[in-house]
């Protein structure tokens, strides 16, 4: 059995459903079961990474775990698992990572990520970290304005990123958790392009057959915008800090990673824009 965590999320629901597909038995750990949604072949465990005893309920019979864990508890959720995993024989472990990751860590926000990545290398299991660089999917923040005044507004969006399809993340974790050979691996996964901010918002224009203006907003906007939707400053700050980060090293740089790893080229930012074209359109 595979435990998949965040399995209601971004990621963690294309690699349920992927492992779903190919066969696995596959349990999903969300907070709602009734509005969870994962379709056939899924087992849904209902639980809270802030209930031990829940956790513990839906590692029972578990030999392999996808990690996923999300905000500014990210950090005690992960421990939480590190710990329940040195206690019990699950084979292999597979942690969503970021390349905020890589040393030196960029912030707190890439800081948690890797003292949860040693965390799990020394749980005894099997382990690989996936590093990813940023999401494709980061650009649905941008709907609302969109929509409401054509225009895009971005901090740090001068930065180049080689941004990654979720869809790609999954996969090369399906792989991750199903065959052998990752063991101890750290891999780092990428799109095909880096694209600056501005360039992204020349793709959805040229999408959606409309203008879009550029805004370059101020890390003082975005931060409180965060902190006046409920983040702890303290982490705002984190993600500010690994979105500031200008080393192509760490996720500026196309890799051959997610085609080492699943067998076909990871996915353009082109084609996830006219995959998700009716989210900038739809009111
Ligand atoms: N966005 C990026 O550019 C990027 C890049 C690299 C790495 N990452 C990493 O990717 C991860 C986020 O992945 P994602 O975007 O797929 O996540 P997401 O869409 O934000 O989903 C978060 C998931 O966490 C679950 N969750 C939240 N609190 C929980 C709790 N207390 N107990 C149990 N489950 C809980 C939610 O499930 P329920 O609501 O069903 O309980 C949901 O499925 C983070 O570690 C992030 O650092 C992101």
């Amino acid at each position: 059995m595979i435990l998949v965590t965040g399995a209601t999320g971004t990621v963690g629901r294309l690699v349920t459903a992927g492992l779903a597909a190919a066969g696995r038995p596959v349990r999903a750990f969300t907070r709602d079961a009734a509005r969870a949604g994962l379709g056939p072949g899924v087992e849904v465990a209902e639980g809270d990474l802030d209930r031990p005893e829940s956790v513990r309920a839906a590692l029972d019979g578990v030999d392999a775990l996808f990690a996923l864990t999300a905000g500014p508890d990210a950090p005690r959720h992960e421990a939480l698992l590190a710990a329940e995993l040195r206690r019990r024989p699950v084979r292999r472990v597979v942690k969503l990572s970021s390349v905020a990751a890589d040393r030196p860590a960029a912030g707190s926000y890439g800081l948690a990520h890797a003292t949860a990545e040693r965390d799990f290398a020394r749980t005894g299991a099997e382990w690989t970290a996936l590093r990813a660089a940023g999401f494709m999917s980061n650009v649905l923040q941008w709907r609302g304005s969109v929509l409401a005044e054509r225009a895009v507004h971005q901090t740090y969006g001068g930065v180049p990123r080689a941004v990654v399809d979720p869809a790609d993340v999954a996969a090369a974790a399906v792989v991750c958790l199903t065959t052998a050979g990752h063991g101890g691996r750290v891999y780092r996964l990428t799109g095909p392009q880096a694209l600056t901010a501005p360039q992204q918002a020349e793709r959805l224009s040229a999408l959606l057959g409309h203008p879009l203006r550029y805004v370059e907003a101020p890390r003082r906007a975005a931060f409180e915008a965060m902190t006046g939707g409920g983040l702890p400053p303290a982490f705002a700050d984190g993600l500010l800090d690994a979105l500031a980060d200008p080393d192509p090293a760490r996720g500026g740089t196309p890799l051959p990673t997610v085609q080492d790893l699943t067998g076909r080229p990871p996915g353009t930012f082109d084609a996830w824009l006219a995959r998700h074209r009716a989210a900038f359109t739809a009111r």
